[in-house]
């Protein structure tokens, strides 16, 4: 297997780069966009004539992981263009790439496609985007599933786990208490998700593509939480540290975009095919963290 990785610089990518190298039988690329790292290279997917490219036609690979999106959720609602090109247009590219050179692709989609009415969702459930990045997520998943034959789509949420830039969530507030940070933070009671770690979702998908899996899987941890019950988690681990928490509603916090608030994904189908897989909780990480 070849497998070309588009947005390796970031959590997910990052990660399955990380993951996919450790096994045999695979040769593996990353590439990176604004952020060079040291086991990436460039690719512009909205530019596939951009001479700095990395020469994907001299790799060839089999199977390509579209991980590269514009994610910054509140940025896409006040950016549509952007964040059309950098979610849309660059699977569309991807899509160019992966047909003429025949390779599977695996997309990286969200439990935002759905309206948070009545999460955690299975892969059955009716979608309902609510915002302009949700929309977008929704609108390249469909070119995936129609341009696509055998594509792998899957869907996360929540995501945390080690990173070059370490700005997820958890990591952030983890940081900032072993850094004794002062923190005051205003955070929503009624998001709820399920926080899935990178390299479980890594894993998880290696096991698909082993079996030669498509359609759609939804990856999930086993926890289901709000932001403020997922920050207290990691609170917890710093008794001494004092950080106040400020509970509110999402209407209070008036973000840009709309959020769906009972999200979160079942991975019911996912560990039905494969009873014996584990994916740990958000503790588990932390703990290991610690050591
Ligand atoms: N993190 C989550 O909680 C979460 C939840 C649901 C779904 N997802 C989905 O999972 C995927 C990965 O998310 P993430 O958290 O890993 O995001 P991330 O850390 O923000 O990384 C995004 C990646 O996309 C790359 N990228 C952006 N525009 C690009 C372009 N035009 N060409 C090539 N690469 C481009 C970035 O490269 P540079 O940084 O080098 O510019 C970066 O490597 C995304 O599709 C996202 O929608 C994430």
């Amino acid at each position: 297997m070849r497998l070309l990785i588009a947005g390796a610089s970031g959590l997910v990518g990052g990660n399955c780069l990380d993951f996919f190298s450790k096994q045999s039988n695979i040769e593996v690329i990353g590439t990176h966009y604004s952020f060079p790292t040291n086991n990436t290279v460039f690719f512009d997917t909205l530019n596939l004539d951009n001479p700095d490219n990395f020469d994907v036609w001299k790799f060839r690979p089999t199977h390509i992981l579209h991980a590269g999106a514009l994610t910054h959720v509140d940025l896409c609602e006040q950016e549509p263009e952007q964040s059309y090109k950098q979610t849309v247009q660059s699977t569309l590219n991807i899509l160019q790439i992966a047909n003429s050179l025949q390779a599977k692709v695996i997309y990286i989609s969200t439990d935002y496609v759905f309206d948070g009415q009545a999460g955690p969702y299975d892969e059955m459930a009716e979608t309902n985007p609510l915002s302009i990045y949700a929309k977008h997520k929704w609108e390249a998943e469909e070119l995936i599933r129609k341009e696509s034959k055998h594509s792998l789509i899957l869907r996360i949420t929540n995501v945390y786990g080690d990173e070059i830039r370490d700005k997820n969530f958890v990591n952030r507030l983890f940081n900032a208490c072993l850094q004794k940070e002062s923190l005051k933070l205003k955070l929503p009671i009624d998001q709820f998700a399920t926080p899935v770690n990178a390299h479980d979702l890594a894993q998880a998908l290696w096991v698909l593509l082993r079996e030669g899996k498509q359609g759609i899987y939804h990856i999930a941890g086993t926890d289901y939480l709000n932001r403020v019950q997922l920050a207290e988690k990691i609170f917890s681990y710093f008794p001494e540290h004092k950080i106040e928490v400020v509970a509110c509603t999402t209407i209070e916090l008036n973000q840009a975009a709309p959020r769906p608030l009972q999200g979160g994904l079942k991975s019911k189908k996912f560990l039905t095919e494969f009873p014996f897989f584990r994916f740990t909780s958000v503790d588990q990480y932390l703990v290991k963290k610690l050591k």
